[in-house]
């Protein structure tokens, strides 16, 4: 044993003896990790808020949140001589006159955006694959959180150079709260310390930008790991995968090595956005007054939905009993967002509520397979776009030279009219793209290769699905000796893909083998198909070739063997991914009858 060796032996003997962790640190390192790339997006959160909280405090060192008047006589020309808030000549100091000031402030705004970005596509991805059903709805809850404490932080930020464009968003909070029926002005009152500006705004964003949010985020994000640690991931099925394992890398020294790497990758990108491109040049934009706004003030792109929603309301109010009720602020920006929130913090039980699924999901689903899903997915993310884009209304009515007023007629209208469009296409776009599964299963790949039969018939030769990729569309394990290279799962803790050319490791913590695809809904539950739009009259959707019956004949070369479904659902989320056991000339009739 080396001097090395030894020392390290003697220290984790040492730290073992007073905490008896060498248990949970030998557990921890044999985590096992799944391997898709769209696990890192999580990741990348994790690791611009890391990249924040580092600029940031490089950043807090210089920044003063004083809106005491100064004179500026920093190295910035076109200022010099303008009286502006302490805050403001701060924000220019650290631009031109501290040391690696300006790298920082802009590896930090790239942060922010990076990391609000990379929450929402991590979101999209949670969301689309069913990420968060029964057991991780908490994690969804906390996740949500997050995104919510993300906003504020960053609207925060944002908010502190004092420069014109940072004060006229402020503008806009102080009038959103005053919209709030009965306790409005007193919320407005409380926040601004009196009528706005008010001169105590920036000293208290300060403490809520560096010390009450971050915390609120850090302690979630950590509730938020240990709960992925304690649960485990979920991962996409293929071979060998199913609801009681996890396979792919483990924790050391494979995944921390990808992990390490992976953060200063980002770690990298963000320093040369930083160094090379120019982000919030609050030096062109001037001191804040009150009496002006810029054309073309525009939020980060995170909040420009909420921009573009109120840009979209008509000038609704109500005036009764001496009280204006201002409904056109209320709605876009307290009403609209209040309910969005609330059912994206709720949505894991509104599904399993519609959907009557209460099991437990490990095997995460693929977006068409739940069409329904999908197509709500969608139709949210086309409102959020079109309030986006009236966020911007009057740069792209600049840009394209519209009229903004068609612009708001036309964004008025297609508020209403796209997302259920968008709903009615992804969710047809689903079924098709399921039903070219159907014929990759159940055909096979076509060769090319036209073959003239004895007959005189020409029929197109098929070359059959490689077998992992079958099962990561069909999700069905077939019977493993069929399957070339596969090995029989014992309750050695072999993995069950091992075999397939994947080198699978099994979490040691999972165990059970023997639970392989056979529990409540396996093969043969009646549910299957029911919810198609496409095909719910047909035989898919009455479940007659659910039933175990179709065990003879290959298809198309395929393997074929007792086949076990992974998954059945209800009428609202209807998962209609080929079975391979509905391999027979019927059911492929009754296909092509479906179509349109
Ligand atoms: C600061 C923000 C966030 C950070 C740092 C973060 C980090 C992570 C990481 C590292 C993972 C594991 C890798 C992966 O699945 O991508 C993960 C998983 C997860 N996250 Fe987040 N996340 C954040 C926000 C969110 C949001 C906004 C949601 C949803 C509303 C969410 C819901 C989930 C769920 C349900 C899982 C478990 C997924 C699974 O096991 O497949 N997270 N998160």
């Amino acid at each position: 044993m080396s001097l090395l060796e030894k020392g390290a032996d003697n220290t984790s003997r040492w730290v073992d003896d007073r905490l008896g962790s060498s248990n949970f640190v030998r557990r921890s390192l044999n985590k096992v990790f799944p391997d898709h790339w769209s696990f890192m997006l999580g990741e990348i959160c994790l690791y611009t808020f890391i990249i924040l909280l580092l600029s940031g405090t490089y950043l807090t060192f210089f920044y003063d949140p004083s809106v005491r008047e100064v004179i500026y006589n920093g190295s910035y020309v076109p200022l010099k001589g303008i009286t502006m808030s302490q805050a403001y000549a701060s924000a220019l100091d650290i631009s031109f006159d501290v040391r690696g000031g300006l790298l920082m402030r802009q590896i930090h705004h790239w942060a922010a955006l990076l990391f609000m970005a990379s929450i929402v596509v991590h979101l999209l991805r949670v969301f689309f694959t069913g990420a968060f059903r029964k057991p991780r709805e908490m994690n969804w809850v906390i996740g949500s959180l997050l995104l919510i404490l993300g906003i504020l932080e960053g609207f925060a930020g944002y908010s502190l150079p004092d420069d014109l464009l940072s004060g006229t968003g402020l503008r806009i909070a102080y009038s959103i709260a005053m919209s709030i029926p009965v306790v409005g002005t007193w919320v407005a009152f409380i926040a601004f310390g009196g009528e706005y500006p008010g001169d105590s705004i920036l000293e208290r964003l300060y403490t809520v930008h560096i010390l009450l949010v971050p915390g609120a985020i850090l302690g979630l994000i950590t509730f938020h790991m240990m709960m992925i640690w304690y649960q485990k991931h979920t991962q996409f099925a293929g071979p060998g995968r199913t609801e009681e394992n996890v396979i792919g890398s483990r924790f050391y020294p494979v995944y921390a090595a990808k992990a390490g790497g992976f953060f200063f990758l980002v770690f990298g990108v963000l320093a040369a956005l930083g160094g090379l491109v120019q982000i919030n040049p609050v030096w062109l934009y001037g001191p804040y007054d009150p009496s002006q706004v810029s054309a073309g003030s525009q939020p980060d792109w995170y909040v420009g939905f909420l921009d573009g929603s109120t840009r979209l309301m008509p000038n609704w109010e109500l005036r009764a009993l001496d009280h204006t009720l201002s409904f056109n602020v209320l709605v876009p920006t307290v009403i609209m967002p209040g309910l969005i929130f609330t059912a994206l913090i709720f949505y894991p039980w509104i599904e399993s509520f519609l959907t009557k699924d209460r099991k437990y999901h490990n095997l995460l689903d693929r977006p068409r397979d739940v069409p329904v899903r999908t197509a709500i997915g969608a139709m949210a993310l086309s409102f959020y776009v079109l309030l986006l884009i009236a966020g911007g209304n009057d740069i792209v009515a600049h840009i394209f030279r519209v009229s903004i007023n068609s612009m708001t007629y036309v964004l008025r209208a297609a508020i209403f009219l796209v997302p259920p469009l968008v709903y009615v296409a992804t969710k047809r776009f689903c079924l098709s793209l399921q039903r070219s599964d159907e014929e990759l299963v159940h055909h096979g790949i076509e060769s090319g290769t036209i073959r003239r039969l004895p007959s005189g018939e020409f029929v197109e030769e098929t070359v059959p699905l490689p077998v992992a990729h079958r099962i990561s569309l069909t999700g069905v394990e077939s019977d493993r000796p069929e399957l070339e290279g596969a090995t029989a799962h014992g309750s050695s803790g072999t993995p069950k893909g091992a075999g397939y050319g994947d080198t699978h490791v099994v979490d040691a913590e999972t165990g059970s083998r023997g639970a392989v695809s056979d529990g409540p809904d396996a093969h043969g539950s009646a549910s299957h198909g029911m919810g198609s739009d496409l095909v719910g009259t047909s035989s898919y959707g009455n479940g007659s070739h659910g039933n175990g019956s179709h065990t003879s004949g290959s298809h198309a070369g395929q393997p074929h063997a007792p086949a076990k479904r992974r998954k059945s659902r209800g009428f609202f989320f209807e998962h209609k991914s080929p079975d391979t056991t509905a391999a027979d000339a019927p059911v492929e009739r009754e296909l092509e009858n479906t179509v349109d």
